[in-house]
This record gives structure tokens, sequence and C-alpha cells, in this order.
């Protein structure tokens, strides 16, 4: 897509938008975002949301899980991403102990999330233990978009990033948390790595847009952390990721050719240098010889 090709005189898409796109068979698309540059790509290219994840931690801050992210490395990402989308809806990612330890504090930072950060909305992890947060949450005027099943902030508790909802009491648990955090008054929810006929029926069965990853062609959208879709984290790749590029490769051979180039005498070339006006020169060059 060129530059003039961009999307032009797109109105900001708010909640309501995705709750439209669902009535309507519209599947909604959200990548996520860590910084200026790639929030200013996905909004020209015309996405509907952009989500900065705590997903930062491992693409970004290079942590192991999610665990060690805190509420000022979001809102300082938060704030670049704002700077870059003028349309897509922004979402911050609450971090793992900013909502779980109490309601009050829930509040206080999603709230950090739309007065510093720029964001429209808040996701948070988690089923019916979150309601109370959620409920307060919603109840202050912000969106929330809950995230169930794979939930890596409980990676811990989940065993290891493994997926979720593939026995039939795990499964009646997902589809009855759904409808607990629909209730609260989620805006939307995350599945995460869940069996993709579970997804199907949690969509069907919800009035909110539900968006996937790892979760099959049923949900009302989906997203992918967009380090995984470009091929720019290379520790590994889950199996339901779709490479677009391969960045991290690129990335390593232009740094290699930018290495060579210089050790070869063949960077900066005269295009690449500035000159100075003659009579300067010789200006100089005179003052420096009577000194
Ligand atoms: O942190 C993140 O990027 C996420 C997505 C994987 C949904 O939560």
């Amino acid at each position: 897509m060129s530059a003039s090709s961009y999307p032009q005189n797109r109105n900001r898409v708010t909640t309501l938008t995705l709750q439209r796109k669902k009535e309507q068979g519209q599947p909604i698309t959200i990548l996520t975002a860590y910084e200026y540059a790639t929030a200013l790509a996905i909004d020209r290219a015309g996405l509907d949301s952009i989500l900065v994840g705590d997903s930062l931690g491992m693409v970004v801050l290079g942590y192991e899980t999610t665990l060690p992210v805190t509420m000022d490395d979001m809102i300082h990402h938060c704030k670049a991403v704002s700077r870059g989308a003028q349309y897509a809806l922004l979402i911050g990612d609450m971090p793992f102990m900013s909502y779980q330890a109490s309601v009050e504090e829930a509040v206080r930072n999603a709230g950090r999330f739309l007065q510093e950060g720029g964001m429209d909305a808040i996701k948070l992890e988690g089923g019916r233990e979150r309601l109370p947060a959620i409920e307060a949450i919603v109840g202050a005027g912000i969106p929330v978009q809950g995230h169930l099943g794979l939930t890596p902030q409980s990676v811990h508790q989940l065993g290891g990033f493994r997926a979720q909802g593939k026995t039939a009491p795990a499964a009646r648990r997902l589809v009855e948390d759904a409808m607990a955090l629909q209730e609260a008054g989620c805006f939307s929810l995350v599945l995460e790595t869940i069996p993709a006929r579970l997804a199907r029926l949690v969509s069907e069965r919800l009035k909110i847009p539900t968006i996937g990853i790892g979760a099959g062609a049923g949900c009302d959208g989906q997203v992918l952390v967009t380090h995984d879709l470009l091929g720019l984290f290379d520790r590994f790749t889950p199996r339901f990721v779709k490479k677009y590029a391969d960045l991290h490769n690129e990335m390593a051979q232009a740094f290699a050719a930018f290495k060579a180039d210089i050790e070869n005498g063949v960077f900066p070339a005269e295009e690449h240098s500035l000159d100075m006006p003659d009579e300067e020169w010789e200006t100089l060059m005179e003052e420096l010889d009577q000194e």
C-alpha cells in the first residue's frame, strides 16, 4: 500500500464501532503496538484498534514472561502509541498486580491509562474473580475489554503457556466466565489459545464482540502480537501466528551490510556528506594559516 492509498477521512473507531461491526458480521482487526512508528503504520493501514499489550515485557523489554511489566512501563509506551494513532481505538493492557490487589487500586490504575497514557479503554485478564474490579472500572466510565483462556499473567498457575478450555468442565467454566464478564459491562472479550469450536460457541452466545488469538476463525475479530506477525521476535513463534514478514533476519542483514560498508569505505559516500561554501572554507584556511 502506498502512502497515497492509505484510508483517508476515517472516523475515529470507538467501542460502539466494534459493537456495530459484530452486529453487521464485519470482522474486527486489532494489532499490538508499543511505540510511535508502529502505531502510525497500523493506523495508516486502517486497522480498527491498537492494543498496547503487556506482551511489551517479552517482545520489547526481553523478559521471559509479562509479569515484571509495571504501570510506569505501560504508561510510557501508551503515550508513544497515542501520539502515533489518530483513528484506531486504543486499548491499554493492565499489567500484573495493577488490578488484583484491590478494587480501588484497579480503578486508579485504569484511570491512569486514559488520563496519562492517552488510551480509550483498558484490558485486563481473568474471569469471575475479576468481576468487582471490572464493575468498578466500568462504573468509573472506563471501557473494559476482558481476556479469557490463556491468560499470560497466570502463567505459573496455568503451568506454562498452554492451551485452555480443552476439557468439558474447563470449557463450561470459560463460557460462564464470558457471560459474567459481559454482564459486568465489558465491551469486548479477548479469547486466547482455546479450541476453535469453543471460541465460536462463546462468540455466538455473547452480544459483545470476541477477539481471538489462537482461537480460530469463529471469533468476531482477530488480534496478533505485531512482533510475531512481522517476524521480529525470534525467541519463539506460537503455532497460531501467521508471519507476514521476516524482519528479524532483514534487520540483521541490514545491520551487517552497514557494518561491511563502513569497514570497506563505501559509507558514507559523497551523497551522504555535507559540504560548506568554498569562500567559507578558504576564509577558514587563511585564518588557520595565520595562527
Ligand atoms: O499482551 C498482549 O499483547 C495481549 C494479546 C496477546 C491479546 O494480551
